[in-house]
């Protein structure tokens, strides 16, 4: 991991921004996130329902508001668990499982993911050994 310079910091701005959307009654835990893609900055944040297991994280929320907007080309994901306190585990800042898989569809193993409070990862680390389809 490396030290976070004031480009990511402008990110993470913008990420703590849209958690403050966050839609999240039940959990109480908002989350934002920014991609910066060739077509601009996209934010998304947790977007919880009655029936539980039909929310979207802050994650696969932003990056599914660029492929909308037609962008493919993604440089950077930040994201940001607001509610997160010091003596919360690290994990508890980091992206899930699932956003790792959507994560690692739409960026290369090398692009950066920042995570407020844990610092910056390669895609790579945060999924190693991604499935990928042999014919999409
Ligand atoms: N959440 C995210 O938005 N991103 C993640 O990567 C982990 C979890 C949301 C889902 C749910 O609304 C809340 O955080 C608590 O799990």
């Amino acid at each position: 991991m490396r030290p976070l310079n004031a480009e990511d910091e402008a990110l993470l701005s913008a990420a703590r921004a849209a958690a403050a959307n966050a839609y999240c009654p039940y959990s109480r835990f908002p989350v934002g996130a920014v991609v910066q893609t060739e077509r601009g900055r996209f934010a998304g944040c947790n977007v919880e329902n009655a029936s539980y297991s039909l929310g979207v994280c802050a994650e696969r929320s932003a990056i599914h508001n660029a492929v909308a907007a037609g962008a493919r080309a993604f440089v950077r994901l930040v994201v940001s668990c607001t509610a997160a306190t010091e003596s919360d585990p690290p994990g508890s800042r980091m992206p899930c499982g699932a956003c790792r898989q959507v994560i690692a569809e739409f960026m290369a193993p090398d692009a950066e993911v920042i995570v407020d409070g844990a610092g910056a990862w390669t895609v790579r680390e945060l999924l190693p050994a991604a499935f990928r389809l042999a014919r999409p």
